[in-house]
């Protein structure tokens, strides 16, 4: 298999809307299209922690004409968070538990980012229902397989609806999908047939990460593993099946281990490869610790500076063929990841149903390009198939 470089790098301006329907998208979509061209508003449910504040804040910087309201229930956060994007923006009070709050704020929103964590154990989807009453397109961050696929269940209604939604829409499941999708689809344009696909990663220290994503770690270590063996679905214990990756300059070789997040599932549903889901114990470790402030000085030293890595091979014959590699600040970057997705979304290129970031119809092939150029702005090294 000869080289396919996709090779993407930093600072690529904002790309201007995407062009008109090709007519086999609904009428739904075009009359969205076709809205006049008053400023579109945005809703960042979540606005006041970290993932929804570096949304907003990557929002603004690719697209500074839009209006961006920061969702929450903290006033003080959230208003301090939206004097900081601009005039356009503007705190709006919301809790997520509230069905008609929610409706009330979607009123007049082009398109809604629930970033209002923890996803674990929620079982309810209230801000998608509330997207889908008032005709919202939606988008999540969501982490949890159990909480993507019960999103998924709401496919028919938001079709039916004329919704567009994505879910785990972020960067770790989000732009991962995005570039196994990539991988496979490059791979089998070469008539090669991939045997495996496994996600690696590593943070040093906790990446930046904020309280709900330590949260997560932690309920995430009750959770059997899913994965998947010659096309068979198994269950494995958490933290087990340890192996040595090599991330490369400045983290080197790391032991991984087994973790159950959404992307195993959905890119062996949607891609037909088997996968898994392997990271550092890293954060865990030092959830254990309980001692934010220690997290915290780790960061110091070892957050910033070797931040964020993250590696994707996929197999065949056992041999590694390519792999990305992400080396950033994880709040930065998530940021610019899931306004990649939203910009997705608002250029009108997400049919309506709920995906998710590997499909297709809630990310066109032809759109993947962009969105991972836009994902790379949060980075300081981005490479695909190298
Ligand atoms: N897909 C990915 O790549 C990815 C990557 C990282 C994180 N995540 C997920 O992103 C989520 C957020 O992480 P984070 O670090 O940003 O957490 P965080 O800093 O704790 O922020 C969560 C925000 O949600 C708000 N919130 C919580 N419950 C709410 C409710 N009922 N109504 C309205 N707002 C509510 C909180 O504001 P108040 O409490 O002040 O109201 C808080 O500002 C987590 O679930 C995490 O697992 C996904």
């Amino acid at each position: 298999m000869g080289a396919m470089g996709i090779v993407v790098r930093a600072c690529a301006p904002p790309a201007p809307a995407a062009a008109a329907p090709s007519g086999s998208r609904d009428a739904a979509q075009a009359q969205r299209r076709s809205k006049p061209s008053r400023t579109a508003r945005v809703l960042v449910l979540g606005g006041t922690g970290r993932v929804g504040g570096s949304t907003a804040t990557a929002l603004s910087r690719l697209r500074p004409d839009l209006g961006i309201l920061v969702g929450g229930r903290n006033r003080e956060k959230g208003e301090s968070v939206a004097a900081k994007l601009g005039g356009q923006s503007e705190f709006v009070h919301v809790d997520t538990r509230d069905a008609g709050m929610l409706e009330q704020a979607l009123q007049g929103v082009d398109l809604v980012v629930h970033t209002a964590g923890p996803f674990q154990r929620a079982e309810e989807c209230t801000v998608l229902q509330a997207a889908i009453s008032t005709k919202t397109p939606y988008i999540d961050v969501c982490d949890d397989t159990d909480y993507s696929w019960r999103t998924k269940g709401f496919h028919e209604q938001a079709k039916a609806a004329g919704v567009p939604a994505i879910t785990t829409a972020g960067i770790y499941p989000g732009v991962s999908n995005v570039m196994a999708a990539e991988l496979v689809h490059a791979a089998r344009s070469e008539n090669g047939e991939p045997e495996r696909l496994r996600f690696f990663y590593y943070t040093a220290g906790t990446g930046g990460a904020g309280p709900t994503i330590l949260a997560t770690s932690f309920l995430l270590l009750g959770e059997d593993v899913i994965a998947y063996n010659k096309g068979e679905e198994i269950k494995l214990k958490p933290y087990s099946g340890a192996l040595n990756i090599d991330f490369g300059k400045g983290v080197r070789k790391k032991n991984v281990y087994l973790l159950n997040l959404p992307e195993v599932k959905s890119a062996f549903k949607i891609l037909g490869v088997p996968t898994e889901f392997l990271r550092d114990r890293n954060k865990v470790q030092k959830l254990v610790q309980s001692v934010d402030p220690l997290v915290r000085a780790v960061d110091g030293i070892a957050g910033r500076a070797c931040l964020y890595e993250s590696r994707l091979g996929l197999f065949k014959w056992r041999i590694l063929l390519d792999y990305l590699l992400i080396k950033s600040y994880l709040c930065k970057s998530v940021g610019f990841a899931t306004a990649a997705f939203a910009l997705a979304v608002l250029e009108g290129n997400t049919q309506p149903g709920v995906w998710f970031p590997e499909e297709p119809e809630g990310i066109p092939i032809e759109a993947r390009k962009l969105l991972l150029e836009r994902a790379s702005q949060g980075t300081s090294n981005f490479v695909m198939n190298k």
